[in-house]
């Protein structure tokens, strides 16, 4: 943890929390960069450039914190089919100048980059890049953060389900022994735990597709702030907000019913 590297305005959030119940993981949907530029009657572009900036500021605050997962939704696999060519085009100069022109920071902030999605159908330049900056910081040991390229969540269960039938069919198990282990670990998280906390910027109230099996009992924090406009410090209040609520992951709350016998004392008419 480098708390000391914190802005003042960060450190006063930072105080107001719990350090027991930070989250492990927090996952982000990193929406409005094109609408931010839209609002400044900047080509959709230049807010895909200032979204990078607010990457490389989040990775950082979270790094000081010691958040030791961050998982950023970066390229959908959908976005990618509808996105002009030209838009994804610059989308991947940018994902490679970006890796390119951060490594050296990763390093510095002792941070392991990682991708998850079909990231074998991206250019080959852009994977050889991404494959270097995945190499180059693999031995750092604080906050792995990992970025969803050309991912869905439903292409990611079939990937899994693919991945699992073929062991299956290898070591002759039979379909009734599957278990949600076996199905977590043919997911491309399989090294990782489940987020805690799901951010989703500029107010859109969707999942998108992005982690479906891991958000079952995730926390969601939905901001009206536009992804280029995040910062570390919004991080941090959104840690805030989920330190606030009652993590219950499916269970109840204390006012259950403790015995039969006091259930018999409610006399339940129902008509
Ligand atoms: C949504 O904006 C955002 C994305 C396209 C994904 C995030 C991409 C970046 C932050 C670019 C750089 C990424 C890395 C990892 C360097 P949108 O175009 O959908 O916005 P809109 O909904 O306002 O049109």
């Amino acid at each position: 943890m480098r708390i000391h590297e914190l802005t003042p305005e960060e450190r006063a959030v930072y105080d107001t929390l719990k350090p027991e119940r930070l989250p492990q993981h927090v996952a982000i949907i990193m929406d409005g960069n094109g609408r931010w530029a839209g609002s400044r009657s900047l080509k959709r572009f230049l807010g895909h450039q200032q979204g990078a900036k607010s990457v490389q500021m989040v990775t950082e605050t979270a790094s000081r914190i010691g958040l030791p997962w961050l998982t950023l939704y970066a390229f959908s696999l959908e976005n990618n089919l509808r996105r002009p060519r030209a838009e994804v085009n610059f989308l991947m100069r940018l994902l490679k100048s970006y890796l390119e022109g951060n490594v050296k920071r990763m390093m510095d902030n002792n941070v392991r980059i990682r991708y998850i999605g079909r990231t074998h159908e991206l250019p080959a330049g852009v994977q050889d890049t991404m494959q270097w900056a995945a190499e180059t910081t693999a031995r750092n040991t604080g906050t792995t953060l990992t970025l969803a390229l050309n991912y869905g969540g439903r292409s990611e269960m079939v990937d899994a389900i693919r991945g699992l039938v073929a062991e299956m069919k290898h070591k002759h198990i039979a379909p009734s022994h599957i278990t949600e282990e076996d199905i977590h670990r043919h997911l491309y998280t399989a090294h990782m735990p489940d987020p805690d906390l799901l951010i989703r910027t500029s107010g859109e109230m969707r999942i998108s597709n992005y982690l479906l099996w891991q958000i079952a009992y995730t926390e969601i924090f939905v901001t009206d702030r536009l992804w280029p406009d995040f910062r570390g410090i919004h991080l941090l209040e959104a840690i805030a907000d989920f330190q606030r609520r009652e993590r219950r992951f499916g269970g109840l709350g204390d006012n259950v019913l403790a015995t039969d016998e006091e259930a018999e004392q409610y006399k339940i008419a129902v008509s």
